[in-house]
């Protein structure tokens, strides 16, 4: 069964590991392990008894958050284990008094934007050449909600 706690210095190499699985510039065992020390932060893990099913990071500043990073390891994708990241994401940051989530996501990762829009996510920009290895754009998604 998957359970959904705040990420722990237990689950900090599988959560690097997994990054470096998913993206091209991964964050690296130290900054994620950093994150743990980070008041601004908020790291959700999704796991599977010992095993690492997903995780979802993020920053917060004055009310407004940044979701800097979401992954599923591909033995547990489309079982729901984003959504269920996102969404308690959104209720512990809400309970924090927070007021909106902002990501930016590659303008052909199909998966993740219909996730987001699925979620309530709202496109509002976009940033040219945003990502490298390989060179794409940004889409800006936000959701926003009543405190
Ligand atoms: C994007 C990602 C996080 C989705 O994780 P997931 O746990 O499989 O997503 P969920 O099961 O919660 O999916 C919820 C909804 O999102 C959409 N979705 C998710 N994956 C999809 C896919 N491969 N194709 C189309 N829609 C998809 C669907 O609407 C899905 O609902 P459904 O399964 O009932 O149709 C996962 O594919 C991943 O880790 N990708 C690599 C890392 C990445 O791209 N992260 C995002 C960076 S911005």
């Amino acid at each position: 069964m998957i359970e959904i706690k705040k990420m722990e210095s237990i689950h900090v190499a599988q959560v690097a590991a997994l990054e470096k699985l998913c993206f091209s510039e991964p964050w690296s065992e130290n900054s994620v392990a950093g994150e743990l020390n980070n008041p601004l932060s908020l790291w959700l893990v999704a796991v599977d008894g010992e095993t690492l099913a997903g995780y979802v990071g993020s920053q917060s500043v004055m009310g407004e958050t940044d979701m800097m990073n979401i992954a599923v390891d591909p033995d547990h994708r489309r079982q729901g284990v984003a959504a269920a990241l996102i969404d308690a994401l959104v209720k512990q940051l809400k309970a924090n008094g927070n007021h909106c989530l902002t990501l930016e996501v590659r303008a052909s990762n199909a998966a993740a934007i219909r996730l987001y829009e699925k979620l309530g996510f709202a496109p509002i920009g976009r940033r040219p050449n945003y990502y490298r290895s390989p060179r794409e754009d940004a889409l800006i998604l936000r959701k926003e909600w009543q405190l």
